[in-house]
């Protein structure tokens, strides 16, 4: 039975226009089109957008880098965005910018919106600036040194060595990454918008089904524990739209990137008959909404972006539907390791559609993480779809070719396993329409495995070798044939190049609604394979050239902008001390006796040291440049009466000398041949 039109609107978060997109962002753009692609093929008026997220310092500071302007910088990055996305067969309705006259025009109307029923303050709020670049500086914008273990080279607001939290102006030596300057600190008025005037209206809408069990109750502490008002401003300069009425003021990259939903879409009625931008977004509008993201930027789309449309007059989203993090092979995607994978890395060796069915086999309605295990990978993917679902077909459909001149049987038979097969697409339903995709795919293969059962057992391979059994095999072919078309509908949305193959070859166009439609007497085209199995050696040439990439990117970013480290070495030389200070510094000749990583530190290493029948072990930072195994049996010199460090690795009882910009470059002091280990430095 045909359903009721819906009309549905779809985003998936707008990436940033500042890098490629990776396998990460990819597992978000696939759910969104499974989903997009389910409701289309259900008959629903579903419309999908998105677009790049084109504001913001780091956009701004990387088009400077790059000698380009930033719209040059975000227009490329936005064609790059869309090849990848075109090639994974994401299929958007409309992929655009936020920096567009259409979303200037929205983030203004809501913010005017907002200030007229008083729910912007202005206040004046102390920053870190920069003098030299003459811009105020974000926290991660500042390194130095931990004011708390002295640890080099930490961001402005904690410190990964001893995990001390602090603002910019208490480390110890600050420095602009931009420039190198020294901070300072000065005023300006920022823009707020009074989020805990929303409280009740958030507690409320929280709880109204829009959001996954998970996320409400993650919300509903923050909402217990109170709301903080929203700066929503930023100095000039910066890459944005400027506030209506306040000079020389911006809004805030996140204002502005949810609003690009809105924008995206009124670009795309614009230009479409019969699509109204006022039926979507209307306070009244019956039409559904709904936003896919991460689980990293929950409280922008369930608490400032809810309480924002609210206030000016708009609708809010039916549901935000959030995923968790993709992990590659059980961790952290990685440069180093070569997972953390492009887009385009990916394509250059896979076919896309067999991410779309491992995400699709792993993906399910809450937040967890997923992992992308490479080796399950091959291994699920060629067993479900190539030895599966595709080798129904390839096992039938030549007979039919050959034998039978592409003509399918035309009295019906196997009438109650079919059917089985029709009604099954009432639960997969459901389970694509709730995000169970694993659910669903796993009721696929069970009906796979009957089909294929159903062939095994009636052998058509060896009745085609028969003359008295021969016309047996039109039917068997006919009836598998008919369960691989119905199964290629429910895989339609995940699978759509395979399926467009397979809707090639069997003459008909696949709906989810005329999968009971089946194809006794039917004539059936020349079948062509439609689908390879993974070979092992892919998987490993893509993770090749993800460590090549990261390798390369890695230099070319040393080479290019002077780096905060490279300012080390222009560092001033430090006041001046008594000779009694420097005496007060026990330096020692030590012999590195073992060297040895630390889990999970990224920048230490620990080092055993002999002074000559003392040990001492010492943290020291120097991870970058060393591999452990190349500083055994090295002299070097330490500090041996500094004060021992407790630090998140263990205590620390001395320190090492070592020169250098940082990075691949750190020296670590060694003395001339003779010195022996314990002997004093003078
Ligand atoms: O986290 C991000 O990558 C953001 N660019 C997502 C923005 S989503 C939306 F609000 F625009
Ligand atoms: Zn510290």
């Amino acid at each position: 039975m045909a359903q009721p039109q819906r009309k549905i609107l779809v985003t998936s978060a707008l990436p940033y226009a500042n890098g490629s997109i990776h396998l990460g962002h990819m597992l978000e753009h696939i759910q969104t089109d499974i989903w997009v692609r389910f409701q289309k093929l259900r008959g629903n008026l579903c419309t999908a957008v998105c677009a790049d997220d084109a504001h913001g310092t780091a956009i701004m500071i990387k088009a400077e880098q790059n000698g380009i302007t930033p719209e040059q910088l975000i227009d490329g990055v936005r064609e790059e965005h869309m090849a990848d996305f075109k090639d994974f067969g994401i299929g958007y309705d409309n992929y655009y910018s936020t920096h567009s006259p259409e979303n200037r025009e929205f983030a203004e109307l809501i913010y005017k919106a907002c200030r007229d029923n008083g729910k912007i303050a202005v206040r004046s709020i102390t920053q870190a600036y920069d003098p030299e670049k003459e811009m105020f500086l974000a926290d991660r914008f500042i390194k130095g040194t931990c004011p708390k273990c002295k640890a080099e080279d930490q961001y402005g607001d904690n410190c990964e060595v001893c995990s001390a939290t602090y603002t910019p102006m208490e480390m110890i030596n600050p420095r602009s990454v931009y420039s190198g300057a020294t901070p300072v600190e000065k005023s300006s008025d920022h823009y707020f918008f009074k989020l805990p005037e929303f409280q009740e209206f958030l507690q409320q809408w929280t709880r109204s089904g829009t959001l996954q069990d998970q996320v409400a109750n993650k919300l509903a502490e923050w909402l217990d524990s109170g709301l903080q008002e929203w700066d929503i401003s930023r100095d000039a300069p910066y890459f944005g739209f400027e506030i209506p009425d306040a000079p020389g003021k911006y809004f805030y990259v996140w204002l502005d990137a949810p609003i690009g939903y809105m924008a995206s879409f009124k670009n795309l009625c614009d230009r479409t008959e019969g699509l109204e931008f006022d039926e979507y977004w209307n306070k009244d509008s019956k039409a559904e909404l709904y936003h896919f993201i991460g689980k990293d930027i929950i409280n922008f789309h369930a608490l400032f972006w809810p309480a924002m449309l609210d206030c000016a007059g708009f609708r809010t989203p039916t549901a935000v539907n959030a995923h968790g993090y993709v992990t590659v092979d059980g961790e952290k995607m990685s440069k180093s390791r070569g997972t953390f994978i492009k887009a385009r890395t990916y394509l250059n060796h896979l076919d896309p559609q067999y991410l779309r069915y491992y995400f699709a086999a792993k993906l399910n309605s809450r937040v967890d993480d997923i992992d992308l295990n490479l080796g399950d990978f091959v291994q699920r993917v060629n067993s479900d779809v190539v030895g599966k679902v595709v080798n129904i077909a390839s096992r039938t459909a030549s007979f039919i070719n050959k034998k039978f001149d592409g003509q399918l049987q035309p009295t019906p038979a196997q009438e109650t396993m079919i059917q089985e097969f029709v009604d099954a697409g009432d639960l997969i339903a459901e389970l694509y329409e709730t995000r169970e995709y694993g659910k669903a795919m796993r009721e696929i293969m069970r009906l796979a495995d009957i089909a294929n059962t159903y062939i095994a057992d009636e052998e058509p391979w060896v009745k085609a070798k028969n003359e008295e059994t021969l016309p047996q095999v039109q039917e068997i072919c006919t009836v598998a044939l008919n369960m691989f078309a119905i199964l290629a509908t429910y895989l339609k949305p995940v699978l759509p190049g395979m399926v467009a193959d397979a809707e090639a070859f069997l003459n008909k166009e696949l709906t989810w609604d005329n999968r009971s439609e089946l194809l006794f007497g039917k004539t059936v085209n020349k079948f062509q394979a439609l689908m390879a199995r993974i070979e092992a050696p892919q998987i490993e040439a893509m993770i090749e050239e993800g460590k090549t990439e990261a390798a390369a990117e890695a230099q070319a970013k040393e080479q290019a902008a002077p780096t905060e480290e490279t300012e080390l070495s222009k560092e001033p030389i430090a006041d001046e001390i008594s000779f009694d200070d420097f005496a007060k510094v026990d330096l020692r000749i030590a012999k590195i006796a073992k060297a040895e990583h630390v889990e999970k530190a990224n920048k230490l290493l620990k080092l055993t040291l002999d002074l000559g029948g003392e040990t001492r072990t010492v943290f020291s930072g120097i991870k970058s440049a060393y591999k452990p195994e190349d500083l055994e049996g090295k002299l070097t010199i330490m500090v041996a009466n500094l004060a021992p460090r407790k630090m998140k690795f263990g205590l620390s009882e001395g320190m090492v000398l070592a020169a250098g910009p940082g990075g691949e470059e750190i020296y670590l002091l060694e003395p001339h041949e003779g010195a022996k280990p314990g002997q004093r430095v003078m």
